[in-house]
């Protein structure tokens, strides 16, 4: 049975994306400007972009540069954060998670693919102790996007989710026995989020490095980073434009 709230309109989206680079192209494409106000308690790095694009209100809030560093926050712990903050202040229908990931050609994944994930989980949350061996797993399915996938032909893969960019020989263990096809350092840890307060997220994932071939992830990653967020920025406006006007059990 399709719960009420899965047969009402998508009226508002909040995508959550941990890169200036990964969200400056969704921010043009959408026409979202920057609020300058404090959305968010004072001091933190933290930003949010808004607009309404065709008939939805969409919020792009990204955890913003360390203050001590000046690098953008990524990782698990600043995702959760803002997403927390952002689902408190701001009610959304839907969140998007956009970003690039890792992709394992074992999987089939390809540098620029555009992958849609099935499930979430982490690898790098150990504790092995009955129980909370799963918890530390933390798998979750997605919401169901058959429709979305078909329409925009959308490949589709599990995503797994830790604090590294790169993969020690452990964390690659707990990958395969997760049978994941994309790597990122966000997803699994705002489905933890948006699961506690009930809203379904979609995750998009562009793949920038190879985590199985033979080039160094770090070179490979500032070598495809320009060129990856341009296809996530098409997919995410493909995206978009089908969501819009439909409803969470519609997609
Ligand atoms: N984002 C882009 N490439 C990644 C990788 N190899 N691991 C985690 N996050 C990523």
């Amino acid at each position: 049975m399709v719960a009420e709230a899965e047969k009402r309109p998508i009226c508002s989206i909040l995508f959550i994306i941990a890169m200036q680079k990964e969200a400056l192209p969704i921010e043009r494409e959408l026409g979202l400007t920057e609020d300058t106000a404090w959305f968010f308690p004072k001091g933190v790095p933290w930003e949010r972009y808004h607009g309404i694009y065709k008939d939805l209100v969409v919020n792009l809030v990204t955890p913003g540069k360390d203050p001590l560093l000046g690098v953008e926050c990524v990782g698990t712990v600043p995702a959760a954060l803002v997403t927390y903050a952002s689902i408190q202040a701001l009610k959304p229908d839907l969140i998007i998670n956009a970003g690039t990931a890792g992709g394992f050609k074992a999987k089939g994944a390809s540098i620029g693919d555009v992958y849609l994930v099935s499930d979430v989980a982490f690898h790098d949350r150990r504790i092995p102790i009955p129980v909370f061996d799963q918890y530390g797993v933390g798998s979750r399915p997605a919401i169901s996007t058959q429709n979305l996938a078909k329409e925009l032909n959308l490949k589709v893969g599990k995503l797994t989710t830790g604090d590294s960019l790169d993969m020690c020989p452990t964390d690659e263990a707990t990958i395969f026995a997760n049978s994941a096809t994309v790597k990122d350092m966000e997803g699994a840890s705002i489905a933890y989020v948006a699961d506690l307060l009930k809203v379904p997220v979609i995750y998009l994932k562009a793949v920038t490095d190879i985590v199985d071939g033979t080039k160094p992830t770090t070179e490979e990653f500032l070598e495809n980073l320009t060129s990856v967020t341009a296809a996530l920025e098409k997919a995410v406006t493909g995206v978009v434009n089908f969501i819009n006007g439909k409803c969470i059990s519609d997609l």
